[in-house]
């Protein structure tokens, strides 16, 4: 560790010590400004994260970490499409995949945009014909249904965004199969007809066992009902991994390819999207493409300390390092947000999940939160209560909407309200003399009042950050994406691991294929510990096998 990083660190920890008898609620009422200091705004898009465990000198502190950090070195280098994917040797230039035509951007010397506009033309003709009824299956009909097939990246990204953007669906129903369980893809086909399924691989590497499974299935559907000669026509794939689609029986035409640097987190923006842009259409495809590359326009422009994805970064990073929070929640006050939290799952903890350093070396310190989430209101009713009295700190982050696009009587007035007064209770709380009066005033017996008094006070002091928007539109969306990706980033190089590589899957991954000639009965059990032979040999004999 440099020296400065160690004495940035070492500042935190000092003044870590002092934060742990500060309560927001005195912040507060020491500053009236304190909301106007700790917000910061894009456009419509207010951060107000004023409802932490900071002060003024906490926010110079982490700034001081983040440069010691190199934050903007990094940041410079991802920009300028260096390897910083070191143990992939890979560039990282998803942003590449964002509003290509605006700035160039290169890899190995070679300017990338014009390979993405490619793709984009591509996509956006496949995409209007199916949405047209231009193109069809082989039996002349339009399509009505297509499902993606895909898992992780190739899966939770197309979701999360086809979801969110429910109100700009008018082309044909999208479907999402991920789990090499049979219950999912049974389950999707169960009411679709094959002669109007139209279906996407979607893998990057075009070997995942889940997908692969998957395509195999989806395969002998469309041949089995229609005849093998029909599978060209129901097929498409987005890969980067073109002679293995072709081996699959995908022609050139139908393939949408991307590249190396696209990890598998960042490929919404890619082919990936291609799901979203048929149940969407391009144009908005495009608005969201459009938000991605207005919040990278902002991380690269904006001071550190007013940058949103630095702030929420430095943020995070003084409560996993500093305060010890082990997780993270976000809770979007906005239903179709509702695989946000699994998006960013993967996002984060595929990214920050990391035990040793760039170079190797053991980290000393936290790196990744656990990061999990439900929408809100419903969450209130489940966990909730942890958030607000249990031993844990969570910090939360709220995303609100300031137009709901349905206008339901006052559901937005009461959704709006349930997330402010969420925010408010976890930083205000509610002290023993206020619950005192109450339980009083209720005409309780002294005893009575005694007893029941510590069950109902709340400590408050738990942080929390709220981003609010105007509307859930393609462009806001693909700038909420666009800011947690840049705090992952940043993240990342402040615990000073790669963000780009995900071994932690392989170990999993081998084993499986190893174990499934045993599961098959294929061969005998050997070689496994105890458990695993136990859990086996009980598995067949709850078979019969
Ligand atoms: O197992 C993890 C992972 O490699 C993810 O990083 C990736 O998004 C997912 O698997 C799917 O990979 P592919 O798109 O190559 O099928």
């Amino acid at each position: 560790m440099t020296d400065s990083r160690y004495y940035a660190f070492q500042g935190l920890r000092n003044h870590a010590r002092l934060i742990q008898s500060v309560h927001m609620r005195d912040l507060f009422a020491a500053d009236r400004h304190r909301f106007a200091r700790f917000s910061v705004t894009h456009d419509d898009l207010l951060l107000d994260y004023s409802k932490n465990l900071i002060t003024d000198e906490t926010l110079d502190l982490l700034l001081q970490l983040a440069r010691a950090s190199d934050v903007e070195g990094w940041r410079a280098r991802m920009f300028a499409g260096e390897a910083i994917n070191a143990t992939e040797k890979r560039a990282v230039l998803h942003v590449a995949l964002r509003n290509p035509g605006q700035r160039p951007h290169f890899v190995d010397g070679r300017d990338v945009s014009g390979d993405v506009e490619d793709v984009l033309v591509k996509m956006g003709v496949f995409a209007e014909g199916v949405r047209a009824g231009r193109l069809v299956g082989a039996t002349g009909k339009p399509f009505t249904d297509v499902v993606n097939i895909g898992i992780g990246g190739s899966d939770l990204g197309p979701a999360m965004v086809t979801l969110a953007l429910a109100p700009y669906h008018d082309g044909p129903k999208v479907h999402f199969v991920s789990n090499v369980d049979g219950a999912h893809i049974a389950d999707t086909l169960k009411p679709l007809d094959p002669q109007t399924t139209l279906f996407l691989i979607a893998s990057k590497t075009f070997t995942t066992l889940e997908t692969m499974t998957n395509a195999a299935t989806a395969r002998a559907w469309i041949a089995d009902s229609l005849g093998e000669a029909a599978v060209g026509a129901h097929f498409a794939a987005l890969s980067t991994a073109i002679p293995k689609v072709k081996a699959f029986g995908i022609a050139e035409d139908r393939i949408f390819g991307f590249w190396d640097w696209v990890g598998g987190r960042y490929s919404v923006w890619s082919a990936i999207g291609l799901p979203v842009m048929i149940a969407v259409g391009e144009a908005d495809f495009r608005a969201f493409l459009d938000g991605g590359a207005a919040m990278d326009e902002h991380f690269l422009a904006a001071p550190l300390y007013a940058n949103m994805p630095v702030l929420l970064a430095l943020i995070g990073v003084w409560y996993r390092d500093q305060m010890g929070f082990a997780t993270q929640a976000v809770i979007p006050y906005d239903q179709r947000l509702s695989r946000f939290a699994a998006h960013l799952q993967q996002l984060d903890m595929e990214s920050n999940g990391k035990r040793v350093s760039k170079n190797g070396e053991p980290v000393l310190r936290p790196t990744g939160p656990v990061v999990w989430g439900e929408p809100g209101t419903n969450g209130q009713h489940a966990f909730f209560q942890l958030i607000h009295q249990g031993t844990d700190v969570v910090p939360v982050d709220f995303l609100l909407a300031a137009e709901p696009h349905e206008n339901l009587s006052d559901h937005h007035a009461k959704l709006v309200a349930n997330c402010l007064a969420q925010s408010e209770a976890l930083m205000v709380g509610k002290n023993e003399r206020t619950v005192h009066a109450e339980l009083e005033a209720s005409g309780l017996p002294r005893p009575e009042i005694d007893k029941l008094l510590p069950h109902k006070v709340f400590p408050g002091n738990r942080p929390s950050n709220t981003i609010l928007y105007r509307k859930l539109d393609p462009f806001t969306l693909g700038r909420l994406l666009a800011l947690y990706e840049h705090k992952v980033f940043v993240q990342g190089v402040i615990f000073d691991v790669n963000s780009f590589d995900q071994w932690g899957v392989e170990l999993g991954k081998q084993l499986a294929v190893d174990l499934l000639p045993m599961v098959k009965g294929d061969v005998e059990t050997e070689g496994k510990d105890p458990s695993t032979t136990g859990l086996l040999a009980h598995f067949h004999a709850l078979r019969g096998s």
